[in-house]
């Protein structure tokens, strides 16, 4: 990698910052002065800046328990961003792994590494999303069985997978699908005939939100979780 990208990756500098510490002297390689931008650091190198080693940080993997009235696109709208909620470096770089509706609260992964995000939310995969669902009707016998053999949506080409459906009272229950097609949980309901009032996502694949967190809170995610995306 070049040294002023791996400056800008394990630092809080920019390109043009990296730089100008490069031509400052503040950069050591194996305790020689470099200034050179273009020059291509190895893995065997032990690079300090102003003293202390820098390493190019991991890909970062967070999860969220998302309040309402937060969107989850770092464009500014009339509501805030998910974003402000998380103290890193560098949030420019992040993304959300699934995003939900602003009035949807729970579950959302974030992180920079696009192949993961892919795996979570590419519908080849089809990794498992888990809600909680509040209707505003009963919910009836038919219209679980017709979530259960995949509901047609309004201007969709093919019924929706099979979903799993588990009652937890007549008007709650825990749907679970394995695409994430847009207002996919509203749109399903409003099919059957019914209306979601409350959403809440709680699991993705096996990640489960941590019940730690409050509204708002957040944490990187473990290894074992990071490695459950498979
Ligand atoms: N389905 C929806 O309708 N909304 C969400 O936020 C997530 C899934």
């Amino acid at each position: 990698m070049r040294l002023d990208k791996y400056i800008c990756e394990s630092t809080t500098l920019t390109r043009s910052q990296a730089k100008k510490v490069l031509s400052q002297g503040r950069i050591k390689i194996n305790d020689k002065v470099v200034r050179s931008s273009a020059y291509k650091t190895t893995e065997d190198e032990v690079i300090r800046f102003d003293g202390d080693i820098i390493s190019v940080r991991g890909l970062r993997y967070i999860m969220l328990n998302k309040p309402q009235d937060f969107i989850c696109s770092n464009v500014d709208e009339q509501l805030p961003s998910i974003f402000n909620l998380i103290e890193v470096d560098k949030k420019e770089q992040l993304f959300v792994a699934g995003r939900l509706d602003a009035d949807t609260t729970g579950l959302t992964l974030i992180t920079d590494d696009g192949q993961w995000s892919h795996k979570v939310t590419s519908p080849r995969n089809k990794c498992k999303k888990c809600y909680r669902v509040g209707l505003d009707a009963v919910i009836t016998p038919e219209a679980i069985e017709q979530l259960q053999q995949g509901v047609q949506l309004n201007s969709e080409p093919q019924p929706c997978l099979p979903a799993e459906v588990e009652v937890i009272s007549e008007t709650e229950v825990l749907l679970t699908i394995s695409e994430g097609k847009y207002h996919q949980v509203k749109r399903m309901f409003a099919a059957v005939g019914n209306l979601v009032i409350e959403l809440h996502r709680e699991k993705i694949g096996e990640i489960i939100l941590d019940d730690n967190l409050d509204l708002g809170e957040w944490r990187y995610l473990t290894e074992a979780e990071v490695q459950s995306i498979s």
